[in-house]
């Protein structure tokens, strides 16, 4: 079993995992220490990690299966689930808050990005605890947050799907507004504002208004854990209970480069205490 030190980096959000090297088969306890630390501190931080695209997929699956990302373009070629978050000659990455493929019945327990090429400055990842979030809300709101439901689809502004990726991931999901951690027992705020085509009941322009507004409230830096890019780095998300968005504010003349993994999660629920 590995020794892991965990260090937590924010009091809300975030911890540095030492002690494991990721290259290497991950046993049954190390698993179960690694599943409740990011459950406790929603962010791990894993540092100077040198992984083949193999290494990679078995070091994401110490936290469950992993699963294919709908769209197909970014899939890394003999690796499929592995996606290419890669930002060359000016595209903009994912710079509003979101969380991962809610379109999806089960959406990702975890999203899983490692450091493969870094820019010179800027260029990070944040990530914002939406338990922290959701407990902050005054009662009322709680309340109201409670009864909704979202209606998800694949992001209709993106001209970029295919049609094959649009059959498959393109049909409506409902998910509760609101769900409950199945490993922590805590409810979080869970949304992605470009997936939602509408909060049941309220009009497309209604829904998205308030969620821009939600967000606003809502994220706070003390909910906040920021990461800053080294080459090797490993920043594992639980998307049970988080939103994350990229910073733009790099050289664009310069390549910033991800892989991605998500893995399987269960179907969102509201358990109501
Ligand atoms: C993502 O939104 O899944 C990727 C985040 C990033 O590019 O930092």
């Amino acid at each position: 079993m590995a020794v892991l030190t965990i260090t937590p980096l924010k009091p809300a959000i975030g911890a540095e995992i030492a002690g494991i090297d990721l290259s290497q088969p991950v046993d049954g306890d190390t698993r179960e220490q690694l599943s409740h630390a990011l459950a406790e501190h929603l962010a791990l931080v894993f540092r100077g990690q040198s992984l083949t695209p193999g290494q990679y997929l078995a070091a994401a699956r110490a936290f469950g299966p992993t699963m294919r990302q709908h769209y197909s373009q970014h899939h890394m070629e003999g690796h499929p689930d592995i996606g290419m978050v890669w930002h060359r000659n000016g595209q903009r990455p994912a710079e509003r808050w979101h969380t991962d493929h809610t379109n999806h019945e089960r959406p990702p327990l975890a999203t899983i990005l490692y450091g493969v090429e870094i820019p010179s400055a800027g260029g990070a990842t944040s990530v914002a605890n939406m338990r922290a979030a959701y407990a902050a809300l005054p009662e009322a709101e709680q309340r109201h947050l409670d009864a909704m439901r979202t209606i998800n689809t694949l992001d209709e502004q993106r001209l970029d799907t295919r049609e094959d990726d649009r059959a498959k991931y393109g049909k409506p999901v409902i998910h509760p507004m609101v769900r409950t951690h199945p490993v922590h027992g805590t409810k979080a705020v869970f949304f992605h504002i470009q997936k939602v085509a509408c909060i049941d009941g309220m009009t497309p322009e209604d829904s998205k208004a308030y969620m821009a507004d939600l967000i606003d409230r809502m994220i706070r830096p003390e909910i906040t854990y920021t990461h800053q890019w080294t080459k090797g780095d490993v920043l594992v998300i639980d998307d049970r209970a988080t939103m994350h968005r990229a910073h733009g504010d790099y050289d664009r003349r310069e390549s910033r480069v991800l892989w991605r993994v998500l893995v399987e999660g269960d179907r969102p629920a509201l358990i109501q205490s």
